[in-house]
């Protein structure tokens, strides 16, 4: 299934200031929910529309609304939540759910310990969202999760990936869409992405 890389610009420039050591939590933070926002845009590019009839104060008008499911976002605990008000931003509606993944520090392995769903998450269509493609382990498993719930639609959105979780992710998920807005080079024997921006969790929010 697609992959797509958001090379707009503004997103290029804003995941620069994010690799920036320098760059503080609340500019970070505040960067993270902009990117968020520029993906999210492209990753409903391919909602339905349907034409409604209204009044402008100068004539009837025909025009267009979203149509069809409605929409959750499932953000991956903790990065995951960084991602959350630049995507409800644009789709205010969407309901959110949570899903909690640590990797195992000695098998690298996914591990949920939560998880919550809008009771009629199998009626909607879901993006889940986690700043960081990096093994593509976590990613792997709340797709897994939500489709055991129903969930038919499913788009994967990320700020930064890796070839390796991108690889994975396509591999065990070929129907889902991922979004993102740049493959890096690798990951380096901790599994963070090189050069990548670091632990996104930690610098989201001050925790290091
Ligand atoms: N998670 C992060 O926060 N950073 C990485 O580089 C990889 C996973």
């Amino acid at each position: 299934m697609a992959l797509h890389i958001i090379d707009h610009p503004l997103v290029q420039h804003k995941i620069s200031l994010l690799r920036d050591k320098n760059t503080g939590t609340k500019e970070f933070r505040e960067l993270v929910s902009e990117v968020a926002m520029f993906i999210c845009y492209e990753a409903t590019r391919d909602l339905p529309l349907k034409e409604i009839e209204l009044e402008t104060p100068i004539a009837v008008a025909k025009t267009k609304v979203i149509s069809g499911k409605k929409l959750a976002i499932v953000p991956i605990l903790r990065a995951g939540l960084g991602m959350v008000d630049g995507v409800t931003s644009l789709v205010p509606a969407a309901k959110i759910g949570h899903i909690g993944i640590f990797r195992d520090p000695g098998t690298n392995d996914a591990v949920q310990y939560y998880s919550k769903m809008p009771e009629d998450i199998d009626e909607r269509e879901v993006i889940i969202v986690d700043p960081m493609l990096a093994t593509g382990n976590s990613a792997t498993a709340a797709i897994t999760e939500i489709k055991k719930l129903g969930v038919k639609n499913i788009k994967f959105m990320c700020i930064i990936s890796s070839p390796e979780g991108v690889e994975a992710l396509q591999k065990a998920h070929p129907d889902v869409e991922i979004y993102t807005g740049v493959i890096d080079s690798g990951l380096n024997e901790d599994k963070y992405i090189v050069p990548g921006v670091g632990d996104a969790g930690d610098r989201i929010f001050g925790t290091k």
